[in-house]
């Protein structure tokens, strides 16, 4: 018997997504069904991160903020500390400017139409779209990192789907995909194909509803596909974190907002060929922080990787001899190293912590 014969490709392709969905996507996340709010956040936190790591940090942010009022009237601090750990920090700071914006310019109501929607701070084409669909049922295209891998398979579509020609080409397939209705259903199958069954490594072909017609997939080209980014060397730097202790405190500076790891707290940081240059580091102490320190140890060096390049981060460690009183300038503050673990700072910085702290320990 042959199936489906009347339905347009288009159709088949959206009505085998959502049948896939209802038996095999992901139900009961916790923003499943959730207003506009807690639809947003899930949307900005899953924007580069999975949905295992996302589920506890937004647990413990609608917990803490559970209305836009409540986010837009706390500290961006407190903000800032409820995402450490989930990285690429401006999310957290657009999402409290938004948070205001929303209640000075919209009467403190998530806006409802899309054109509203993209024009908030943090919100891209794809965001809103998602938002539109799961908490309006408004029928929008997503195009996702995930999304974008399985139509570039399906339709076998080569090239750096990051490019613009390309991207534009997968809009448009995005769009022509869109069922008439069930949109929600739909655009949560999709993620859910793209993360579970069409992953970029391994992916799981024989289980796939697109599989019949996945044009990868019967020219063998799902290994090739998405073409990956063409390689482009990162520039490098070094820099040296100046970790001062003074028993159980530790200094830590907050950073320019902007920038890498912008509004977090990190022990100071010092360009390392500068620090080089520096005869005498106690010296450097002595007039940067007006305090005395001992040089004890460098700790061996990380490599960080941000989109744009590589750090390379030695750590010096320096004992406190005076702990000045005046050093208790705007944008620093010696905290004890248990409530630095609590407070807005970057992965990198909170497993240094760890490992200090567990030395300490065996000391
Ligand atoms: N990735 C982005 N948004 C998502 C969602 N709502 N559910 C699962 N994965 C996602």
């Amino acid at each position: 018997m042959i199936k489906n014969r009347n339905k347009p490709r288009s159709e088949l392709f959206s009505h085998r997504i959502i049948a896939w969905q209802q038996q095999h996507g992901r139900h009961g996340l916790p923003w499943q069904g959730a207003d506009v709010y807690r639809v947003w956040l899930s949307e900005i936190m899953l924007q580069q991160t999975q949905v295992v790591t996302v589920i506890p940090y937004y647990l413990r942010f609608v917990a803490r903020f559970p209305t836009i009022a409540a986010l837009a009237t706390d500290s961006e601090e407190a903000v800032l500390a409820h995402w450490s750990g989930l990285g690429y920090y401006s999310r957290a700071r657009n999402l409290h400017r938004t948070a205001q914006l929303i209640m000075q310019r919209h009467e403190g109501k998530f806006p409802q139409h899309f054109e509203d929607i993209l024009a908030l701070p943090g919100i891209g084409r794809s965001t809103a779209a998602a938002i539109s669909a799961f908490a309006f049922h408004e029928r929008r295209a997503i195009l996702d990192g995930n999304v974008k891998r399985l139509l570039a398979r399906y339709h076998a579509i080569e090239g750096y789907t990051g490019e613009k020609k390309i991207e534009t080409q997968l809009w448009q397939q995005a769009e022509a995909l869109l069922p008439k209705r069930d949109v929600a259903v739909y655009t949560q199958g999709l993620m859910d194909l793209g993360a579970l069954v069409c992953t970029r490594s391994k992916p799981q072909c024989p289980i796939c509803p697109l599989q019949a017609d996945c044009m990868a997939h019967q020219n063998g080209l799902v290994a090739q596909l998405p073409t990956p980014r063409p390689r482009k060397v990162l520039p490098e730097r070094h820099s040296t974190f100046l970790l001062l202790l003074n028993g159980p405190d530790i200094l830590l500076e907050k950073r320019p907002g902007s920038g890498i790891w912008g509004g977090l707290w990190c022990p100071p940081q010092v360009d390392s060929q500068f620090l080089g240059e520096v005869e005498n580091v106690s010296a450097y102490c002595l007039q940067r922080f007006g305090t005395e320190t001992i040089h004890t140890l460098a700790l061996p060096t990380f490599t960080h990787t941000f989109t744009h390049f590589k750090l390379h981060i030695t750590t010096l460690l320096l004992q406190v001899i005076n702990k000045p009183t005046h050093i208790q300038e705007p944008g620093m503050m010696w905290l004890d190293a248990d409530d630095a673990l609590q407070a807005a700072i970057p992965t990198p910085v909170r497993k240094l912590l760890r490992e200090i702290q567990a030395g300490r320990r065996l000391m």
